[in-house]
């Protein structure tokens, strides 16, 4: 094999093989191939695409640089959900407890968070205590126990991905159909499941701000699940405004919590329990989505989620203090009212410049190095549709940072349009493919 050959195959749009994609990926994984010749790849996949096939092999070869883990010795369904991600989406911590609660196993290796979205493990760490690096004996262990278990991703899942990501990331080459496939179902097909729902974002606060972006991704990652014999359903869903009320990492548990004590509802709500109801359908808990719906409510006004959440914390050795008892943890020690400067409707929300405003208030990391305040962030109140009136409080934001407020202030204020027309609330579900 010669890897300027196979640079010049990708560079002139020809696909590539089995043999030649098992070169690329083994060979950069184990830096015998250096960052510029993989670069090269790189951007001539991301100009010139791939197609199904290249993709579902791509996916193989990333995978498999790594284990997939056997949870053979478990014995029931174990279905997973992925987000692409957005500004609010607190939709995993949620689901886990529900799905566990109902008989499923859901094994979650999630995210930290990347630029203006959060990360699961992010806000998983603001309850002191809880152990997001669990290694896979304890992965298997915990899961086998309470039916789910939250980790990062550990050193043996996935490593080309890893290696890729990073190069991507300095090489403009994120923003590739193909390539994202690759990198998502790699991951989340090393954590030994039998079947995945998939919640893809689209909108100002989405990874993909346009529809038929969105649309293209989902079909490439549920055709690459297929391709693995995977039970999978993928939902396109709205990220013009924020998934919820709150942003930030303890405030989106703080959210969960609420949420599964049945204290609110709202499209989290709404959206949890369909992703869920969607989960227990192809684990086999349900008829369809529609009856899994019903039985993933039902663990919620049972108290059975509620539970779940408690002993997967302290399986993970979080304080369950903080779940019992969220109202007396932590408190930022600067808190500003946004107020509205005028009376109207929300119209239009730039969901990307409020995760923009909750990273300034140090809910996020500007670089990889960066601590994260973990009591940082903002609680929105309006939704598309809403008659806002003035001087009423649109926003509430939290920080340790006094010097942040003015800029998240003028943020929010910015992100927010308010028009005199009466405006139309977003569908939260635009699509499901299967
Ligand atoms: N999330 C991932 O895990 N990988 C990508 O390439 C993009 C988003």
């Amino acid at each position: 094999m010669n890897i300027v050959e196979i640079i010049r195959k990708k560079r002139d749009a020809n696909p590539l093989n089995e043999e030649e994609l098992h070169y690329l990926i083994s060979n950069y994984t184990n830096k015998k191939i250096p960052d510029y010749q993989f670069s090269a790849f790189l951007m001539a996949a991301y100009l010139n695409g791939m197609n199904e096939e290249e993709t579902s092999i791509l996916t193989r070869e990333m995978l498999h640089s790594g284990i997939v883990v056997d949870l053979s010795a478990i014995k029931g369904p174990k279905i997973d959900k992925h987000s692409t991600g957005g500004v609010g989406d607190k939709t995993s911590l949620i689901i886990a407890p529900v799905c566990a609660a109902a008989g499923i196993y859901v094994p979650m290796i999630s995210g930290r968070g990347l630029g203006h979205t959060g990360g699961t493990l992010d806000k998983l760490e603001s309850i002191p205590g809880f152990r997001t690096d669990l290694n896979l004996s304890m992965y298997k262990s915990v899961l086998k126990k309470c039916g789910t278990v939250l980790i990062g991703q550990t050193k043996e899942i996935a490593p080309a991905d890893k290696l890729i990501y990073a190069l991507r990331d300095v090489t403009a080459t994120v923003e590739s159909i193909p390539l994202i496939t690759g990198s998502i179902m790699s991951k989340k097909l090393a954590e030994g499941i039998d079947g995945l729902v998939l919640d893809v974002k689209t909108g100002s606060g989405a990874f993909m701000k346009d529809y038929n972006d969105s649309l293209e991704l989902a079909e490439s990652l549920i055709k690459t699940a297929k391709s693995f014999n995977k039970k999978v359903i993928a939902y396109i869903t709205d990220m013009s405004q924020p998934l919820g009320n709150y942003i930030g990492n303890w405030l989106e548990i703080f959210e969960t919590i609420k949420i599964l004590k049945g204290e609110i509802k709202g499209d989290l709500y709404t959206l949890s329990l369909t992703l869920s109801g969607a989960m227990l359908y192809l684990g086999g808990k349900a008829k369809d989505s529609d009856e899994g719906y019903k039985l993933a409510e039902q663990m919620i006004t049972s108290g059975k989620a509620y539970d779940k959440f408690v002993e997967v914390v302290k399986l993970q050795k979080g304080n369950t203090d903080f779940i019992k008892y969220p109202e007396n943890y932590p408190n930022a020690a600067y808190r500003k009212k946004i107020i509205a400067g005028k009376e109207g409707y929300l119209n239009k929300t730039d969901t990307y410049e409020i995760g923009m405003a909750a990273l300034e208030l140090g809910a996020g990391r500007k670089t990889k190095e960066d601590k994260i305040d973990m009591s940082a962030g903002i609680i929105f109140y309006p939704s598309i549709g809403d008659n806002i009136k003035k001087d009423s409080i649109i926003a509430e934001i939290f920080t340790n940072k006094k010097s942040s407020l003015l800029s998240a202030e003028n943020k929010i204020l910015k992100a927010v349009e308010i028009t005199s027309g009466k405006t139309r609330k977003p569908k939260l579900i635009k699509t499901i493919l299967k």
